[in-house]
Order: C-alpha cells, then sequence, then structure tokens
C-alpha cells in the first residue's frame, strides 16, 4: 500500500480536511485617531491606513461594525506631548473623547485603548525620565490613572503595551479601587524590541528622542524570558495577553499557548503588514494570498486572536465570498 498524500489535496477535500480556518471572528483592527485632524490623512508607509478625526474615527468603526469586525484598538495622538505625557490621563484625552465618541453609535464593537505614555511624551518613551532613563515605578501610577480614565469613558478592555514591570497589578489595583472590577486587561506582555515596529512610529508620531526601548523591551533572542514576563503578568491579574510582533515570533505564540492556555493575542504589526502591502503593490507577490497566508500562520501557531490592519479588508473579502 502506497500513502498518497495527494489525495486529500483535491479542492473540496483540501477544504474540508483544512485544520486552521481565520476568520472575521479572530480579528481586531488598529486605528489612529488624532486630536488635531478634521478630516482622515493618508499614512504613507502604511498603504490603506489613516489617521482619523475623532468624526472620521466613529464613522469607520460603524462601518467595521456592518463589516463583523468583533474589536478595535485605539491608539491617539494628542494635541500636544509633554514631559510626563498628560494626554494618556486627561479625561478628555484624545482616545477617551474617541470611546465615548464611538460608544454614541456603535454597541457590538469591542473598544480596546492601547495604554501606554509614548505617543503622548516630548521625549517618545514610555515611561517617565530620570537621568536619561525610564523610571518605571513612578511611571506605575499613571498608567493606573490612563486605565481609569480609558474605563471611565467607555473603552471595553484596556491594553497595556509599556512593557514596564508590575504594570498589570498597578491598572488591575487602579481599576478596582475606582470600580472598574470587570474592566479586563489585554497585556502585551510579550513584546520584543523590534524593528517591525518602523511604519507604526510614523503612523503614531512616536519615535523616540534619544535612546531605543532596548532597556524595557524584550530581546529578539529570547523565547524563555517571554515565558517569564507572560506568567508575570498572568499572576498580576492580566485576562489576556499578547505576543508581539506575531510572524517573527511563532515560537513564542506556541510556547506561550501550550503553557497557559489562556486567551492568547498575537500582534501582526506595521512592519508586518506594510512588507506585504509594499511588494504587493510592486507586483512580487500576491497580497491578498500572502496576507491570507500570513494571518493563517499566526492562528496556527496558537493566536486565538489577531491584531491587524488588514481586519477591515479581511472581513470585506469574506463577505464577498
Ligand atoms: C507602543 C506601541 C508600539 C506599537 C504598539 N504600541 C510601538 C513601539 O513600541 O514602539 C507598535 C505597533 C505596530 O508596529 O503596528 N505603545
Amino acid at each position: 500500500m502506497m500513502r498518497r498524500m495527494r489525495r486529500l489535496r483535491k479542492p473540496g477535500l483540501r477544504r474540508i480536511v483544512a485544520e486552521t480556518r481565520v476568520s472575521t471572528d479572530d480579528l481586531i483592527m488598529p486605528l489612529f485617531v488624532d486630536g488635531r485632524l478634521k478630516t482622515p490623512v493618508a499614512i504613507e508607509s502604511m498603504p490603506g491606513q489613516s489617521r482619523h478625526s475623532i468624526e472620521s474615527l466613529a464613522r469607520e468603526v460603524e462601518e467595521l461594525e456592518e463589516l463583523g469586525v468583533p474589536g478595535v484598538i485605539l491608539f491617539g495622538l494628542p494635541e500636544e506631548k509633554d514631559e510626563v505625557g498628560s494626554g494618556a490621563y486627561d479625561p478628555q484625552g484624545v482616545v477617551q473623547r474617541a470611546a465615548e465618541r464611538i460608544k454614541e453609535t456603535t454597541s457590538k464593537v469591542v473598544v480596546i485603548a492601547d495604554l501606554c505614555l509614548c505617543e503622548y511624551t516630548s521625549h517618545g518613551h514610555c515611561g517617565l525620565i530620570k537621568n536619561q532613563l525610564v523610571s518605571n515605578d513612578e511611571t506605575l501610577p499613571l498608567l493606573g490613572k490612563a486605565a481609569v480614565s480609558q474605563a471611565r469613558a467607555g473603552a471595553d478592555v484596556v491594553a497595556p503595551s509599556g512593557m514596564m514591570d508590575q504594570m498589570v497589578a498597578a491598572i488591575r489595583a487602579a481599576l478596582d479601587d475606582e470600580g472598574f472590577t470587570d474592566t479586563p486587561i489585554l497585556s502585551y506582555a510579550a513584546k520584543y524590541a523590534s524593528s517591525f515596529y518602523g511604519p507604526f512610529r510614523e503612523a503614531a508620531q512616536s519615535g523616540y528622542a534619544f535612546g531605543d526601548r532596548s532597556g524595557y523591551q524584550m530581546d529578539p533572542a529570547n523565547a524563555l524570558e517571554a515565558l517569564w514576563e507572560v506568567r508575570l503578568d498572568i499572576e498580576e491579574g492580566a485576562d489576556m495577553i499578547m505576543v508581539k510582533p506575531a510572524m517573527p515570533y511563532l515560537d513564542v505564540v506556541r510556547m506561550v499557548k501550550d503553557e497557559f492556555g489562556m486567551p492568547t493575542a498575537a500582534y501582526q504589526v506595521s512592519g508586518e503588514y506594510s512588507m506585504i502591502m509594499a511588494a504587493a503593490e510592486r507586483g512580487w507577490i500576491d497580497g491578498e494570498k500572502a496576507m491570507g497566508e500570513a494571518l493563517t500562520s499566526i492562528k496556527r501557531a496558537g493566536a486565538d486572536m489577531i491584531l491587524t490592519y488588514y481586519a477591515k479588508e479581511f472581513a470585506r473579502k469574506e463577505l464577498e465570498g
């Protein structure tokens, strides 16, 4: 008897035996909202993506809701930045106003607020700076304040992305103190110091003035360390955990999923998105197929949810069939 693996690779059967299928239900759309804008502005480094005004953001979320996208994550660009990142925890900050506005016209889409200081600090780092270094412990109360203001504005989930030690514990305590005991935390638990964030830093205008983020984000060389990071965040109260970026770290996604079995997110970051879009624009690859393959690989590695700039396009194509 010869086992002929190709017997199951005919179109109809192939579909039936597929182990992994990405669905719109798995996807979360990242969106940028800029407090200075009246109309949306295209982001050159991320084809198909825009920085939104609060009004255009609300319309975009309505469209995503109609397309069946289950969640969005909001990144804010404040009117002004300062040394201490006030815009992140201002009750009238851009993300807070955006969350409030979205909730006026949509009810199904889950609104996740990215929670970090880097878009709001003049130096662009994710925490307060003391002697040219990020002061972890002095940053924690500010993250707590930011979380409370976001939850109060209507955010359904807060997602700390700054890789401060003990950030989840500080945020959980602050939320609980103010009565937001049911607001879940999606922690960017294993976030690597990655060059794949390049286009995002242009999109969010959050480049840093000096140094880099390798003092608090993870070394790409380490995978076991990611398990520590995730374990600590779970112990501190994270409800969902994230690995970021996604495709260069699929081994980490798999390890994290196997070890903890928690709701696991993976973030297909700006660089991953833009590489595919740029190559597709040049006709070097089939963008839609490459994107489908990338998302399938991320899900196959164990991700329950994928943050991807392709979520809207994917949903549109899924509806078209
Ligand atoms: C920072 C943050 C970053 C991203 C999400 N949150 C950038 C960074 O750490 O430099 C990157 C997302 C992307 O590249 O798509 N709070």
